[in-house]
């Protein structure tokens, strides 16, 4: 697969695009990302919410390693929590460790959480830890289950081309903690850790799905644009009558958006993630180095009319 004519176009154009001018690479981004301030991403999921979709807000940025510059991210997700609250929007957070400092200051991290979740629960609103690579995948859970533990407004991400999720779901499922989005994963891991194929994936997504609706998880958010899997788990809330407040669909801003309209029109809850911020470039540069899978999707943004 590796080898095949897209992979090389795809991984042609992931490797050039930090050298491409940033009004281009904006015309091509701004479809997925909101835009660089709190106003922009507002407005953003204020439309989304017309729509009849929920939103999660994700500032981006990662693998932060300065303290000064944790603190403004979490400044500004208590600020986005504040203006959710008063602006009446239907919007939860969804926050990378590694932003908060994960890696270099692990306790410090843990506090910030604990405070985002306090600023949250205040509101009635909830924090979504997003699943970075597999280099913090035990961190991440760790800090989980500890923040679970006196906060229960806090849910985690399951990645499904993970060997070991099954045992992680098993884990959390256990221990009542399985309020879980179920994604397939972004991040190019090995094959020792990861399915690689992607009939593999999906059949672990589809596993994974059945086990935690089986197993009366807290809440599953279903997040994947692809419509097999989506078929296969609509067919599922259906045989075992899944209520409403245990499950949601969700999707990237700017994807898939008529399998999105379709979802709403059908009645299922649907929750949209909203990045935005400052540090956009360098994150939509950096994803594609990392995965140029993705580059297909700028490509084909590139021919979409401006
Ligand atoms: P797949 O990649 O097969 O895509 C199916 C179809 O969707 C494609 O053919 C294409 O048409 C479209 N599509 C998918 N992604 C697109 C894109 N970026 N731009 C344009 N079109 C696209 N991962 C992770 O490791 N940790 C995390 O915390 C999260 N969080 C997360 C939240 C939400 C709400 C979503 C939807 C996804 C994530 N992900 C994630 C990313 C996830 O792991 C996965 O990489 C992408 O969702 C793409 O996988 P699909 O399931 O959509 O299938």
């Amino acid at each position: 697969m590796l080898n095949s004519p897209t992979s090389l176009i795809n991984r042609s154009v992931a490797a050039v695009l930090p050298y491409v001018p940033r009004p281009l690479v904006w015309r091509i981004s701004r479809r997925y990302i909101a835009g660089v301030s709190l106003e922009d991403a507002y407005r953003v999921i204020r439309e989304l919410n017309q729509l009849g979709a929920m939103a999660t807000l994700d500032v981006l940025g990662e693998d932060v390693t300065d303290p000064d510059q944790v603190t403004g991210y979490r400044d500004l997700y208590l600020q986005a929590l504040r203006d959710i609250a008063d602006q009446g929007l239907d919007c939860n957070i969804s926050v990378k460790l590694s932003e908060m400092g994960l890696r270099f200051e692990p306790e410090r991290c843990l506090e910030i959480m604990a405070q985002l979740a306090d600023a949250a629960a205040e509101r009635g609103n909830f924090v979504r830890i997003d699943m970075e690579d597999s280099s913090v995948t035990d961190q991440t859970l760790d800090l989980y289950r500890r923040l679970r533990e006196s906060h229960g407004n806090v849910g985690a991400v399951i990645q499904a081309y993970l060997r070991r999720s099954r045992d992680d779901v098993e884990d959390l499922l256990a221990n009542d903690i399985a309020h879980l989005r179920l994604c397939k994963g972004i991040y190019v891991e090995p094959a020792e850790i990861a399915f690689k194929a992607p009939q593999e994936i999906n059949a672990s997504f589809n596993e994974l799905l059945k086990l935690l609706i089986d197993n009366h998880a807290e809440k599953v958010g279903i997040a994947t644009h692809d419509p097999a899997l989506v078929s296969h788990a609509k067919r599922l809330i259906a045989e075992r009558i899944v209520p409403r407040e245990r499950y949601e669909f969700q999707m990237l801003l700017g994807v898939a958006e008529p399998l999105r309209d379709e979802l709403i029109r059908e009645g299922h809850p649907v929750r949209i993630y909203v990045p935005f911020g400052e540090h956009w470039f360098a994150y939509s540069s950096r994803r594609l180095r990392e995965n140029p899978a993705i580059a297909g999707h700028v490509i084909r943004g590139l021919l979409r009319p401006g």
